[in-house]
């Protein structure tokens, strides 16, 4: 009987010594909600803990995330103002756009993502143009392109469209080189489905559609040869990272992106799962830390190099 496991299970210091995966602040990003106005802290009933902030507040609020050691966010405006063209979404007013300017303008060094998408601007609620009852996907590309165009004029690291149409990559990248952003990245997210675990998100950024569903653009959950082939295509439309949303239904995926390409994989943690684990921690039914702690390590074990987690301003606390 020469192997007993358990040796290496015997102490906290020989189970720390001999960890395969360490969580650290370098592995996680905080999404933020920005609306107008000022002095603005609306909780977000389904998603408890997580608030959508005026740009006063935010700076707050992403003061103690940077002071417990918190390196980056992406950014989603919610906006009261929609209409069917899209173009409250590149507003050069727009909360995103201010926030992103007074995050760079105080924290020069806190990595500032924004999500890039229509749906949140639409009266319809959907992530592109409509025309005829149906998502026009050729006509939403200028759109997003001047969206990513003004949030890269506000000082933004990285965008990060989260439509699904196709060849946005390719036309954001266009656009920003063109006007001499060529230092903006694209975090795209190249592999996402279509999913309930997005439900309490459209509570928050007041995106839901409609009419129908996102099933036009989004990926089918059934489906895994479909991510390696959306994430290649994005891959070489330029896209710098690339994501897998949901995360934790989809760890297969994260898997295989991982053993299939060479650039940084990142696991979107959605709103679903965490208000799911909130839900339990709250009625006391599991431990939140142990819980989260053990969520967020699985990720990064699948092969993701970054997770954005509505958690991680908690999680620094633990880590
Ligand atoms: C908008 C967008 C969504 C999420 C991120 N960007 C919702 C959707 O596609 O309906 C989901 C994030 C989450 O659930 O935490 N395109
Ligand atoms: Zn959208």
């Amino acid at each position: 009987m020469p192997h007993r496991y358990r040796r290496l299970r015997a102490s906290e210091t020989i189970r720390d010594l001999v960890r395969e995966t360490n969580l650290t602040a370098n592995d996680l990003l905080q999404p933020f909600f920005v609306i107008d106005g000022k002095n603005k802290k609306e909780a977000i009933p389904s998603m408890p803990g997580i608030f959508r902030f005026s740009v006063d507040l935010l700076l707050k609020d992403i003061e103690a995330y940077v002071r417990s050691g918190g390196r980056g966010g992406v950014f989603f405006g919610v906006s009261r103002q929609k209409d069917t063209s899209g173009k409250y979404a590149y507003a050069s007013n727009s909360p995103v756009v201010a926030a992103v300017k007074a995050v760079k303008k105080h924290f020069p060094d806190f990595l500032v993502v924004t999500d890039v998408c229509l749906c949140a601007y639409m009266s319809h609620g959907h992530c592109g143009i409509v025309e005829g009852g149906k998502i026009n996907n050729d006509k939403t590309l200028p759109v997003l392109s001047r969206m990513a165009l003004a949030h890269a004029q506000a000082g933004a690291d990285m965008v990060a469209p989260s439509d699904m149409m196709d060849y946005r990559v390719s036309a954001i990248r266009q656009t920003l080189n063109k006007e001499h952003f060529e230092d903006v990245g694209i975090l795209s997210y190249a592999v996402k489905y279509s999913s309930a675990y997005y439900g309490p998100f459209r509570d928050a950024a007041h995106s839901a559609p409609g009419f129908g569903d996102r099933k036009t653009y989004q990926m089918d959950p059934a489906n895994s040869r479909e991510a390696l082939k959306e994430a290649r295509r994005d891959i070489e439309e330029g896209a710098d990272m690339v994501m897998v949303k949901p995360v934790l239904a989809y760890l297969d995926i994260v898997a295989l992106l991982r053993r299939e390409l060479n650039v940084p994989i990142v696991g979107y943690n959605v709103s679903g799962e965490y208000s799911m684990v909130k839900a339990a921690s709250n009625n006391g039914w599991v431990d939140e830390k142990t819980i989260v702690l053990e969520t967020l390590t699985s990720i990064k074990r699948a092969g993701a190099d970054l997770i954005i987690t509505y958690h991680a301003k908690d999680a620094l606390k633990w880590i």
